[in-house]
């Protein structure tokens, strides 16, 4: 049988990536398929760019719309990121009557919805594993592994670099700058570095997960957000001291009350096996009501991990070209017309306990105006250090461990707390999270 003919949009770090794989592959992906993967077309902005791939026998453009408007085609990869152009390039993919393949998670936590109800129309594929967690093939596993469970919540490092930076921070004392620079070079960064830091790629990937495990829409504009720029050496430090981690987490969770989506530095207990991902690995942590706790962990970028994903997908829309598209996986995981329209919660409904650091005068009644202050919120108290002055000002770092409360109790408390007149500064809150099965 003849090779299904691919067009493929952007030769970077990840087309690059899966032009290389599909050809030292060439031979096994045939024996899984049944037919041979060819890239016949691909677009790239800057044809003189040196590339990671060989392209020969590629007919290359700079034009990324000759490549989609390419009646030769059967599938379209697209590899270029960011939303506009994407977006167009795959609903007119789409319209055209092609399958899709993506790594782009912006695309999908933001217009998945317009997409896949667009692929639905044409009766076509829109597949993308490594839109989450690079390598990891997390989506395959929740929207077919896990399909007899009822998924209770997720937890997830799902952003290298931050990971990364976190990692070498804790470890070799280094600076936030130097690590992300390193990053950057390396190839994990997104182009805007702070989606990577302040937690805009991780919300992204949480949407999608959140959106497969519960059968609900794509509502990234609800996720909440916060990043790691705030947290500093001494932080890490005093985690440690009191047996936790400091992780970059997107946590996902199904309550009476609806749906907790939220993503934000997060101390879990040191032991976890979860804890113990570093570097720019990933790791998601699925709780399902049959299965209990499954992780699943791997790399979650660079050029080859990434590729891993993009030429399974490809493998699995040859392998069902032929099938009826009223019987294929569900975008989604669960049937389009049968999603959840359970809410995503408001950040100041989520319950989960703290970690508070202060840095309060060192006199007399201090710290009981502190514990007054969580006592009339309805906050207790798990554990508290307090360390010996350092700047000479007379102030001293209080760091305080509670139990679980709702979060508009807390900031409430933080809120009275810094204004009390006796804090050098903001009180600094993480989430305390402890991921029992
Ligand atoms: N910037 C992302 C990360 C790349 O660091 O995880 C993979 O999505």
């Amino acid at each position: 049988m003849n090779s299904v003919k691919v067009g493929l949009l952007g030769l970077g770090t990840v087309g690059g990536g899966t032009v290389k794989v599909l050809s030292r592959n060439a031979h096994e992906i045939m024996r899984r398929a049944g037919r041979g993967i060819e890239v016949a077309h691909a677009s790239a902005r800057d044809l003189s760019k040196p590339r990671i791939c060989d392209t020969t026998g590629i007919t290359l453009t700079q034009n990324p719309f000759e490549v989609v408007n390419n009646p030769e085609l059967q599938v379209i990869v697209e590899l270029i990121g960011g939303t506009d152009q994407a977006r167009e390039l795959v609903l007119r993919a789409i319209a055209n009557g092609k399958h899709v393949v993506t790594a782009n998670k912006a695309l999908i936590a933001r217009h998945g919805n317009e997409i896949f109800a667009a692929a639905r129309d044409k009766g076509v594929m829109v597949a993308f594993e490594a839109a989450v967690a690079g390598g990891i093939p997390v989506i395959k596993a929740i929207r077919e592994g896990l399909a007899g469970n009822r998924i209770e919540w997720l937890a997830g490092i799902i952003n290298g670099t931050g990971n990364f930076i976190l990692t070498e921070m804790r470890d070799k004392g280094r600076d936030f700058a130097d690590v992300l620079a390193e990053a950057q070079r390396l190839g994990y960064a997104e182009a805007d570095p702070t989606f990577d830091v302040e937690g805009i790629d991780a919300a992204h990937k949480l949407t999608i997960l959140a959106s497969i495990a519960f059968g609900i829409p794509l509502q990234f504009d609800k996720a909440y957000t916060e990043g790691i720029s705030r947290i500093t050496r001494q932080d890490v430090g005093y985690a440690e001291e009191l047996g936790y981690r400091i992780k970059h987490l997107g946590i996902a969770r199904r309550t009476e009350e609806g749906i907790e989506l939220r993503v934000h530095p997060t101390l879990i207990p040191h032991r976890r096996l979860i804890a113990n991902v570093d570097g720019v690995m990933n790791a998601v942590l699925v709780k399902g009501d049959a299965v209990g706790p499954t992780l699943f962990y791997g790399a979650g970028a660079g050029a080859e991990p990434t590729a891993s994903a993009v030429v399974a997908d490809l493998v699995d829309v040859v392998r069902t070209l032929t099938s009826d598209p009223e019987n294929r996986v569900p975008h989604l995981a669960f049937q389009p017309d049968a999603l959840s329209d359970l809410p995503i919660l408001p950040m100041e409904k989520v319950e989960t306990a703290y970690y508070l650091r202060m840095q309060a005068q060192d006199r007399p009644g201090v710290l009981a105006d502190v514990t007054r202050i969580l006592a009339d919120q309805n906050i207790s108290i798990e554990a508290m250090l307090q360390k010996a002055p350092a700047n000479g000002d007379g102030s001293v770092p209080v760091v305080i461990l509670t139990h679980r409360i709702r979060e508009q109790q807390m900031n409430e408390a933080i809120r009275r707390i810094e204004a009390l007149g006796t804090m050098a500064g903001p009180v600094m809150r993480m989430r305390v999270e402890h991921l029992k099965g």
